[in-house]
């Protein structure tokens, strides 16, 4: 567990750039390599101060811009062991998961139970979303990791494609990236909680040609 935090506090403190050509940045590297164990790995993902592995914290402020908008169809992309799911359960009883291949290698029946509507697992771009469309899509600390320029273009483009607005929690230290605004504009955005340490900022996000 130590050895975890370490690792994490470690990297959060490398400027994320793309020197070895990477898709993401290392962060990922011992939840791939390493198949650690569910209740090692959901501390890990909780952060440093707290073990409760609970879902990301809406201000009351940002809960009333939510309650603004149609959300009956919620993705929640790059969702891992699916730490917000109750958190959007409160918005819709519809909600998708997607994240990456080595979750149902490795989860598959504890991904399962948890009771998302649909689940969709992807090697990096997530093609599966093409077509599809949802209310929300909500996306917390995942792009900041996607430090390859075209990937992530790739995969904003389709996110944009498949939603009406988007919902980032992202940590201050990562910039988003000008092609994000290429297709979403601000809604609004508050700064209102610390992981591992670091501020994240929680944003809402709606597309250019909301439907
Ligand atoms: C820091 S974890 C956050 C997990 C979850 N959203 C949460 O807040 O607890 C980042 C997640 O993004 C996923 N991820 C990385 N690249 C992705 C991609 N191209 N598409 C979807 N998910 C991705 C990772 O596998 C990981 O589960």
């Amino acid at each position: 567990m130590e050895k975890n935090f370490e690792k994490i506090n470690k990297v959060n403190k490398l400027i994320r750039t793309n020197h070895n050509n990477r898709k993401y940045d290392s962060w990922f590297d011992w939840q791939i390599n390493d198949n650690i164990e569910i209740s090692k790995f959901k501390e890990v993902i909780s952060g440093v101060e707290s073990s409760n592995f609970s879902p990301d914290f809406l201000s009351e402020s940002l809960i009333g811009q939510l309650s603004k908008i149609k959300t009956d169809t919620i993705l929640d992309y790059g969702a891992g062991l699916g730490r917000n799911l109750q958190l959007l359960k409160k918005y819709s009883n519809n909600v998708d998961y997607i994240d990456l291949e080595h979750y149902q290698k490795n989860y598959i029946d504890y991904i399962n139970d948890l009771g998302y509507n649909e689940t969709y697992f992807i090697e990096m771009i997530p093609d599966c979303l093409i077509g599809k469309k949802y209310d929300l899509i909500y996306c917390s600390v995942v792009l900041q990791h996607i430090i390859d320029d075209e990937i992530y273009e790739k995969i904003v483009k389709i996110l944009y494609d498949a939603c009406d607005y988007i919902f980032l929690v992202q940590n201050t230290m990562s910039p988003i990236k000008d092609v994000f605004f290429k297709y979403f504009e601000l809604e609004c955005e508050e700064i209102t909680d610390i992981y591992f340490g670091v501020n994240h900022r929680y944003i809402l996000f709606k597309t250019k040609n909301p439907s």
